[in-house]
C-alpha cells in the first residue's frame, strides 16, 4: 500500500503540466462598464492558465473582434509578463477610442514554435529578427496594434527565413504610408509540421470562408497581416464562427450597418500536439585507420573535417555549425597524434532510444609506430532537417554535442575523442 501511495506522487508531479492551453479575452471591451479606452486610458489583464506548465509558454494571439475609432487613433497592445501558471497584457489608448479588441490567445509549451513579439513598433519598417531554431523555417505574422491618422494601406510579410533570422517586410503605398505611425505584431515561425497555411484572403468587405475541415490537434488561427482603410468610418472586423463535428467557418458580416473593414488575413492551422520529434544525429558506421607520422609536433593535434562541407577545424577553440538539412548521411574525419604511452578513447552516439550501449566506444593504447589515429563516423537522421553542433575543441579532446529544438531544448553529446593516460 505505502509503496503505491508514494509512486503515484510521483507520476504525478512529473505528468501534471500542461503542454498548451488557449481561450479568448474579452475585458477588452466597451460591454465591459470600465473599459473606456480613450485619452491616454490603459488597462491591464491577467489570464490564468487552465493550468500549470513545466517552463513558461510562448504565448501569442489574433484580434478577434476589433472596433476602432475613425480620427487619429492610437493603440499600444503588448504581453508584459508570462509566468508558467499565466500571462499579463497591457493595452493603451492614447487618443481616439478603442472600442473593443477581443483577444484570442494561444499557449504552448514547445521549442518547434518560436514566437517573436514585435509589439509597438514606431515608425514602421522592415525589420531582421534572429530567430533560434535553425528548423523552423516557416511562419505567420499577426497584428497587434495601430496608430494611424488617416488613410491606411499596408500588408505586413516574411519575406525570407534562414536558419539564424527571419526578415518581416511592410508594403508602403506613397501618400498613405506616412499615415501609419505605429504597429505592433508577433512573427511566429515553426518547424515545417507546425503550420498548414490555407493562404492569404483578401476580403473587401464581407467575408465568408467557407466550410474548412477541422484538422485534428491544431488550432485555427486568423492571422490579420495587413488593412486598406479609407477613413470613413470606424476599423471594424467581427469574427462570427460557425463549426459542425467536422469542420469550421467564419464570417466577417456588416456591423452597424457598415461592412467590415477591408483587411489582409492568412488561414492557419497550427499544431500543438507533433508527430515528428527532433532526435540527434546517430553513428552507423565507423571506419578507423592507424600509421606512424614521423614528426607529430608539425601535425595539428586534432584534425576534424565535415567531409563534403568544406569545413575543417585543427584549433582550440569553441565553434557552432549547422549541417544543411541537404546533406545526408553526415560524414566526419578525425585526426589526431597518439602519443607513446598514451592511448586514445573514442565515443559517437550510436542509439538515442538505447537505455545501454548508446554509443560505440574505441580504445587504442598508443605507441611509436601507430601514433597517428584517424576515425571516419557516418551519421544518420530521422528524417530531413538542420543539424546544430556545438564543437570543442581542445590539445588532447573533441566534444561535438548537437543542440535540439524538440518539445524542450536539449544538448546531446554525439563525439567525444580524448587522448588518456594508458
Ligand atoms: C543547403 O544546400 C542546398 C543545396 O546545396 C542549397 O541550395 C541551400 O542554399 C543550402 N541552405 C543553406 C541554408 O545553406
Amino acid at each position: 500500500m505505502f509503496t503505491s501511495f508514494i509512486v503515484l506522487i510521483i507520476l504525478d508531479s512529473s505528468f501534471g503540466f500542461i503542454k498548451y492551453d488557449t481561450g479568448l479575452l474579452k475585458v477588452y471591451d466597451y460591454e465591459v462598464s470600465s473599459f473606456n479606452c480613450q485619452n491616454g486610458f490603459s488597462k491591464t489583464a491577467t489570464i490564468n492558465f487552465a493550468g500549470t506548465f513545466e517552463n513558461q509558454p510562448q504565448v501569442f494571439f489574433y484580434l478577434e473582434k476589433i472596433d476602432l475609432e475613425r480620427a487619429e487613433l492610437e493603440f499600444k497592445l503588448s504581453i508584459t509578463t508570462i509566468t508558467v501558471t499565466s500571462f499579463q497584457t497591457l493595452i493603451s489608448c492614447a487618443k481616439y477610442r478603442v472600442y473593443r479588441t477581443q483577444i484570442r490567445w494561444f499557449a504552448i509549451d514547445d521549442q518547434r514554435i518560436e514566437v517573436i513579439n514585435n509589439f509597438n513598433m514606431i515608425n514602421p519598417d522592415d525589420k531582421t529578427f534572429q530567430i533560434k531554431n535553425p528548423n523552423a523555417q516557416y511562419g505567420f505574422l499577426t497584428l497587434t496594434s495601430i496608430h494611424f491618422t488617416g488613410q491606411i494601406d499596408f500588408q505586413l510579410s516574411i519575406s525570407s527565413i534562414t536558419t539564424n533570422s527571419a526578415t518581416v517586410t511592410i508594403t508602403k503605398v506613397s501618400g498613405k504610408f506616412a499615415n501609419l505611425k505605429q504597429i505592433g505584431y508577433q512573427l511566429v515561425v515553426g518547424v515545417q509540421e507546425a503550420f498548414i497555411n490555407l493562404g492569404l484572403m483578401t476580403p473587401t468587405g464581407g467575408f465568408s470562408s467557407g466550410a474548412l475541415p477541422i484538422q485534428t490537434n491544431r488550432w485555427f488561427f486568423i492571422a490579420l497581416q495587413g488593412l486598406n482603410y479609407n477613413y470613413a468610418d470606424n476599423i471594424r472586423i467581427e469574427t462570427l464562427f460557425t463549426n459542425t463535428a467536422t469542420t469550421l467557418s467564419y464570417t466577417f458580416g456588416a456591423w452597424q450597418g457598415v461592412t467590415e473593414t477591408p483587411n489582409r488575413h492568412s488561414q492557419i492551422w497550427i499544431a500543438y500536439q507533433f508527430t515528428y520529434s527532433y532526435k540527434a544525429l546517430e553513428c552507423f558506421s565507423v571506419r578507423t585507420s592507424r600509421r606512424e607520422a614521423f614528426d607529430l609536433t608539425i601535425l595539428p593535434p586534432i584534425y576534424l573535417e565535415l567531409v563534403s562541407l568544406n569545413q575543417i577545424y585543427t584549433t582550440i577553440g569553441n565553434y557552432n555549425y549547422i549541417i544543411n538539412k541537404s546533406v545526408q548521411p553526415v560524414n566526419i574525419v578525425i585526426l589526431l597524434g597518439c602519443p607513446n604511452g598514451k592511448k586514445v578513447k573514442a565515443e559517437f552516439n550510436k542509439c538515442n532510444s538505447c537505455s545501454t550501449q548508446k554509443f560505440y566506444s574505441i580504445t587504442y593504447n598508443c605507441f611509436n609506430k601507430m601514433n597517428y589515429v584517424g576515425f571516419y563516423p557516418v551519421f544518420k537522421q530521422a528524417f530531413q532537417q538542420y543539424n546544430q553542433l556545438k564543437i570543442n575543441m581542445q590539445s588532447s579532446s573533441l566534444e561535438i554535442t548537437q543542440v535540439l529544438y524538440d518539445q524542450k531544448i536539449t544538448e546531446q553529446l554525439i563525439i567525444k575523442v580524448q587522448i588518456l593516460n594508458q
